[in-house]
């Protein structure tokens, strides 16, 4: 077969050879010129001018565009209209594109837009920096969200205990490699050609064109491949490439725009840091029966995709138990920082990783193993139907989690923690399981669309293009699998070229975990098109039924047993493939998908969103130092669900990496905005800690749950990019098991994330002073 089966990377070989082309490897074009973006140097003001002469004057500048030279539409936002290119009368966050400049050659052009504090003259307004303060003032990007099941007051009301609290998590840099870039070229037809570093090629050409005030159909946006995009190339490469592509029609010559990591961290958003204030009421056996949460995330100074990723969290938040009262409330906070957008997992694991934390501290409470607690609050039967309306009926909570702390020996090192505790008074370990459910498709319902187009060529090799983008995710290699797996050809017939807006029309963003979903079904709808047509030409070559032929392994045979036929008669791929081209057969097709039976309803927050729910479990041990507040990972043991696998080498991967990632989300990426001026300081890496190799688990044993998905997706398999972020929960939920070992019984750490060890150090002295 040649799905369910480890295959390398398509592009392996050439990631780790250094071949692999980027869109900046692309050979320029004689004449290039080269964009760099001139920034807002405050975080709020009123624009009064730019000195476009001084800007003019430097060496090598060419050309400079400023909001009143666009030609279409000044606007880069995906939904609303509320995201300049280039600032227009207002300066709203420190690091806002103001002009652009092109030169002759990018060091020209980076020098003479370093001139913006000069060439800029506005007069400073107040910022607003925090979400807290935002939402103090009402000031939102969207009306605020509720999502309510049952009667949350009566029930806290009558609950025999509450707790409540106040929380926040911070927002993460999605640190693609590969930085935002875009490189458009004139074309002798008098359209435009966009290589862009994006996971949405369509958008990005509706984007370019409204930019251009032309029409779509003048406009190809081409992406062979991303260093990584994680959703950060989601919405946020439109500004590179509309600035690009109005540069390169204004002076009809290639234009590139490259930004460097700093400018790339002032200039896009990331992940939403959320702040929570919540109150829950449980019985004695730790049971919830009514939770009321506010969450406020901070979104920047646009809305981007800020009211999605906050839905995204309304419908997580449940995570994997029943909340039979809930009222949630989601306040999206309008500030003076860059706009905050899609990061693997969209929000899903800010709404989860808050019933997490309030589990543990319910457990706590109680003086019971939060294990035990999240367990008897799982999803079961009779309790089994999501806050907004959505039956889980695939279940898989319980038996997995019963598997993984058997193969963890959670309970034995439980133990074996605790004794250790006992007996170190400084290094303490802690402990922690998580469980996660995660809904797999667009939460808007027309996005769960795909298209693919598959050639045949008359020698037997196969084309496949899609409408998803490849950033390292494995996608081209999946797709390319299913539809080997359709003709029954060897893998190595079949190669996948660039996501081309001209082949594959109005696609979806390769987002929310669905690319293999969608376009891998797409895919085999096109290649079992061509199949259907092959048929009955190979059933006349065989001298049989239809019924009886079998594509495999680059040959069309006779099922054993089909009646009369003769079994050991066969015919090779290629040659039917010739022989059908002489019979005038096409042997190329398109190809479509749409998930079925999906329904949301925008006002109420209900219906079904997701087509299947994935799942997975993880339990991690950490190590804390408490006199410095460092921590490490000493073991995470993961089982995680990703149906049956269509490739279980790249699921591994993207679990390993999705964990890893989460972990320093959760632990060592902080963002830190000047309190007064609303300068991201910490702009790169040298002040913005990423994980590296030496923070991966020292012991890190990752296995996949192995059961067919119930729903119809493609060979029964799940996705798996995002789910897997949420695994790391653990992480967190172990250092703050090992604070609490520092603290008296039943003390309950307040500990933040991410858990630097300047939080951890903070939270072992509130439970020390506490003492
Ligand atoms: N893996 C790699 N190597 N690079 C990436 O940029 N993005 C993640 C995830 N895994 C990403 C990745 C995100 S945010 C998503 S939504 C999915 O991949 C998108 O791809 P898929 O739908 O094909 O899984
Ligand atoms: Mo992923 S955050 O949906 O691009």
């Amino acid at each position: 077969p040649q799905v369910g089966v480890s295959r390398a990377h398509e592009s392996a070989h050439l990631h780790v050879s250094g071949e692999a082309v980027y869109t900046d490897d692309i050979a320029e074009v004689r004449g290039t010129l080269h964009a760099a973006l001139g920034l807002s140097p405050m975080a709020h003001g009123r624009l009064q001018s730019i000195d476009v002469a001084l800007l003019r004057r430097q060496p090598g500048v060419v050309d400079v565009i400023t909001a009143a030279d666009l030609p279409g539409e000044n606007n880069c936002g995906p939904l609303l209209h509320d995201d300049p290119l280039l600032a227009d009368g207002e300066l709203r966050y420190l690091g806002q594109p103001v002009f652009a400049v092109i030169a002759t050659d990018r060091e020209l052009a980076r020098r003479a837009a370093a001139l913006a504090r000069t060439a800029i003259q506005a007069e400073p307004l107040p910022p607003v920096l925090t979400a807290r303060e935002a939402h103090a003032l009402g000031q939102y990007v969207v009306p605020p969200m509720h999502l309510k099941r049952g009667d949350a007051a009566t029930a806290l009301a009558q609950a025999p205990h509450r707790l409540d609290g106040e929380w926040s998590v911070g927002g993460q840099e999605q640190f693609y490699l590969e930085g935002q870039i875009s490189y458009a070229l004139p074309q002798e037809d008098q359209g435009l050609l966009v290589h862009c570093s994006t996971q949405h090629p369509s958008e990005m050409q509706a984007l370019v064109a409204h930019a251009l005030g032309g029409l779509a159909h003048q406009v190809t946006v081409q992406c062979r491949r991303m260093g990584g995009g994680f959703g950060g190339k989601e919405s946020q490469s439109a500004l590179f490439a509309c600035i690009a592509a109005v540069a390169a029609a204004r002076l009809r010559a290639p234009v590139k725009l490259r930004v460097d990591r700093d400018d790339d961290f002032l200039v896009t958003g990331r992940r939403h840091g959320f702040d929570y204030r919540w109150t829950v009421g449980f019985d004695d056996q730790g049971h919830l029966l009514a939770a009321d949460i506010d969450l406020i995330s901070n979104c920047g100074h646009s809305a981007d995709l800020s009211a999605p990723v906050m839905t995204r969290a309304l419908c997580h938040f449940d995570n994997a138990y029943w909340l039979p009262n809930v009222s949630m409330h989601g306040y999206c906070a309008r500030t003076n920082t860059q706009s905050n957008t899609a990061f693997r997992g969209f929000g899903g694991p800010q709404g989860a990783l808050a019933i997490e934390m309030i589990l543990d501290s319910v457990a706590r409470r109680l003086g019971l193993d939060p294990l035990l607690v999240r367990q008897r609050n799982f999803y079961r039967d009779g309790c089994d139907v999501t806050p907004y309306g959505q039956p889980v009926e695939d279940n898989l909570l319980q038996p997995l989690t019963d598997r993984l702390v058997a193969t963890s020996d959670y309970h034995a090192r439980r133990q074996e923690i605790d004794a250790f505790n006992a007996g170190s008074p400084v290094l303490k370990r802690g402990l922690a399981l998580t469980p996660l459910k995660f809904g797999i498709s667009f939460n808007v319902v027309h996005l769960n669309q795909a298209g693919a187009l598959v050639h045949v060529y008359t020698d037997g090799s196969v084309l496949v293009n899609h409408g998803g983008t490849e950033m390292g995710q494995g996608l081209n290699t999946k797709v390319a699998q299913v539809v080997a797996q359709a003709l029954g050809v060897p893998l190595s017939r079949v190669r996948t070229s660039a996501t081309d807006t001209s082949k594959v029309a109005n696609t979806s963003a390769t987002a929310a975990s669905t690319g293999a979903d969608l376009n891998g079904k797409a895919a085999q709808d096109a290649a079992l098109k061509i199949r259907q047509r092959l048929e009955p030409l190979a059933a006349r070559l065989l001298g049989c039924d239809v019924e009886a032929l079998v594509f495999e392994a680059g040959w069309v045979r006779v099922a054993a047993g089909a009646g009369s036929a003769d079994p050991s008669r066969r015919i090779a791929f290629t040659e039917l493939v010739a022989k059908a081209y002489l019979e005038r057969i096409q042997l190329w097709s398109e190809g479509f998908y749409a998930t079925p039976g999906l329904h949301w309803d925008r006002t109420t927050l209900t219906g079904k969103p997701f087509f299947y729910f994935a799942y997975g479990a993880a339990v991690a041990e950490v190590v804390v130092d408490t006199l410095t507040g460092e921590s490490r990972v000493l073991r995470a043991d993961v089982l995680h669900d990703v149906g049956q696998s269509l490739n279980p080498a790249l699921d591994i991967g993207q679990v390993e990496g999705a964990f890893v990632q989460g972990q320093g989300w959760l632990t060592t990426e902080e963002l830190v905005w000047h309190p007064k001026s609303g300068l991201l300081l910490t702009h790169a890496p040298s002040t913005y800690k990423i994980p590296t190799a030496n923070d991966m688990p020292a012991d890190f044993r990752v296995a996949l749950f192995d059961a067919p998905n119930r729903a119809d997706s493609i060979h029964r398999s799940k996705a798996v990019g995002e789910p897997p972020l949420l695994l790391p929960f653990s992480v967190l939920l172990a250092i703050k098991d090992a604070v609490a070992a520092a603290g008296p019984a039943r003390c309950d750490p307040p500990l933040r994330a991410p858990a630097t060890a300047e939080a951890v150090l903070r939270a072992v002295d509130a439970v020390q002073g506490a003492q």
